[in-house]
């Protein structure tokens, strides 16, 4: 089982970033117990700033993974290119966001990304990773 956990821009400050609506922990930190927990799985993490490199990511790891885990941080609610590149591989994409985003600011309703996947986990902190991860997991 091959899974890539993907994030976009600004996760690579968590731990650091208003923790108190993203917590305290880094996601390396929580990534090195995710992976202690699942030692079978071949999980690799990913994150980047820059949404063409997003896109690249996905068609890198969307025609022979089992699954990604996508939290495209605040391109979720602008970016048609990445919706695209979901639509465009076949690997399956859980959606994931640490903070509910619906008991947020209005632009943070609405998701370009959640038509195409397979569902989405929001407001249940980084444990949203590992549920995403358990569904592969069961398929
Ligand atoms: C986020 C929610 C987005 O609205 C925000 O822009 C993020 C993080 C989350 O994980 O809660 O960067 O995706």
């Amino acid at each position: 089982m091959k899974l890539l956990i993907l994030n976009g821009p600004n996760l690579n400050l968590l731990g650091k970033r208003e923790p108190t609506i993203y917590g305290n922990t880094s996601f390396e930190e929580y990534f090195d117990q995710l992976t202690s927990k699942y030692p079978d799985v071949d999980m690799v993490y990913k994150q980047s700033n820059h949404e063409g490199t997003l896109v690249d990511i996905i068609h890198e790891y969307g025609f022979d993974y089992d699954g990604i885990v996508l939290n495209a941080g605040a391109y979720t609610h602008t970016s048609v290119a990445i919706a695209d590149a979901i639509a465009g591989v076949e690997t399956p994409v859980i959606e994931v966001h640490i903070s509910n985003v619906h008991a947020r600011e209005a632009f943070r309703h609405t998701s370009y990304m959640a038509k195409n996947c397979v569902g989405t986990i929001a407001g249940l902190g980084l444990k949203g990773y590992e549920l995403a991860a358990q569904f592969f997991l069961e398929q």
